[in-house]
């Protein structure tokens, strides 16, 4: 029977589900591009955008989804021919690196899998093998959207320093920022990519990178550039264009901006990243009870490198692609596809940005509901497991 009319329900992992502020924000007409509020608004968002990433360094804003900021990543460090290294986890920092090789850039990847976090000890020991110091940059996810690792990116940079290595650190925090902590700064990372569609709740179409003095230095004015990515304008510009490399993304700015005033209204990231994690332990709560042998289970056994964002989960013997169907097809719930080796064993719960209990939990009983049709082994409740969750928050600071 489909239940599915009503407000839909999208819990895959980006985009994210925007706030009525957000889009009421994108609503405006356009506005002059070359003085006025809108100069005042872009100057305001570049001086904001730094806290996102608790760093004291540039932010620069490119109109393209993730794949541009990868890109102005590396158009700005690094040269063709230079050597960076690719930490593996899931798909995404060697995705990262396969965009560098495009660009002529000599990529190895340090072979993980997707079920574990990066090893520092092998980053280590890979580094001291480097005794000409050839890697210039190690490319690593913070959040792996595919597997849900959440990497230690301060037990990395503790590697990186143990084998006294001068490779920039450049972290890809696509998926946790504004969902899992993140420190840029204090944590010793010298480059960040985001984009704006996961926990930062605006649409696709804003890229982000944060620069450190050590990766803003690494720009070699030698080495052939990408006219529209290139740091050197936006870094010291003549004309506010040369900020965005031609017409800001109006709408998009006006949206972030936004979403910035709720992360703001919320009391600021600390108090964002509570309520991630209040409604990630729900969610692991009622996969942790739905478990059983052959069914069922987190795909991140070690809880401490599970993220707030998303949760991936595995399916054993249960087709995950037909309970994704009936979630969509007749409940109106839209869960995030398995990217994991095997598509129709694993499926993904976004939890990023904009959500509160009702939808947190409306999520988990449509999901226990379809298990529950297909008559699918599970272990006991986890609506009663994950309203327990979430009522221990409730009782929280
Ligand atoms: C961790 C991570 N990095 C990079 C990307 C690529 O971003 P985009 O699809 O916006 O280009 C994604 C997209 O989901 C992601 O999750």
């Amino acid at each position: 029977m489909d239940l599915s009319q009503g407000t839909p329900m999208i819990a895959i992992p980006g985009p994210s589900i925007l706030p009525d502020a957000v889009r009421a924000a994108m609503a405006r007409p356009m506005p002059d591009i070359y003085g006025g509020p809108l100069v005042d608004l872009a100057f305001g968002l570049l001086e904001r955008l730094p806290g996102i990433a608790r760093t004291s360094g540039r932010a620069f804003v490119v109109a393209s989804n993730g794949h541009g900021a990868w890109q102005m990543a590396i158009a700005n460090t690094m040269a063709p021919g230079e050597k960076v290294l690719a930490l593996e986890s899931g798909r995404f920092a060697v995705f990262w690196g396969v965009a560098a090789e495009l660009a002529g850039v000599d990529v190895e990847v340090l072979p993980g899998d997707f079920q574990t976090p990066v090893d520092p000890a092998a980053l280590e020991a890979r580094l001291r093998d480097d005794t000409a110091k050839s890697i210039k940059a190690i490319l690593v996810s913070h959040v792996d959207t595919s597997s849900s690792v959440h990497n230690d990116i301060p037990a990395l940079r503790a590697a990186i320093d143990a084998a006294d290595h001068p490779a920039l650190l450049m972290v890809d925090c696509i998926a946790s920022l504004g969902c899992d902590r993140y420190e840029m700064d204090e944590w010793g990372v010298d480059l960040t990519v985001g984009a704006s569609q996961k926990g930062l709740m605006c649409p696709p179409g804003l890229g982000f990178v944060w620069a450190g003095e050590r990766a803003i230095s690494a720009m070699d004015p030698d080495r052939p550039r990408v006219s529209y990515l290139d740091w050197s304008k936006r870094i010291d510009p003549q004309m506010f264009y040369e900020i965005f490399s031609g017409t800001p993304p109006v709408a998009h700015l006006h949206a972030l901006d936004a979403a910035l005033g709720l992360i703001d209204d919320e009391g600021g990231l600390d108090a964002v990243w509570a309520r991630h994690q209040a409604h990630a332990d729900a969610v692991r709560a009622a996969v942790s009870a739905w478990a059983t042998p052959g069914g069922l289970s987190l795909n991140i056994a070690s809880p401490a490198h599970r993220s707030n964002a998303v949760t991936t989960v595995q399916t054993g013997d249960i087709d995950a692609t037909e309970l994704r169907r009936r979630c969509a097809e007749q409940a109106g719930l839209t869960l995030g596809i398995g990217m994991v080796t095997m598509p129709d064993r694993t499926f993904r719960i976004g939890h990023m940005g904009w959500h509160n209990p009702p939808m947190i939990l409306g999520t988990l009983a449509t999901v226990e509901a379809a298990l529950s049709s297909m008559a699918a082994p599970m272990g006991s409740s986890g609506i009663a497991a994950a309203s327990a969750s979430i009522g221990d928050a409730l009782n929280r600071d």
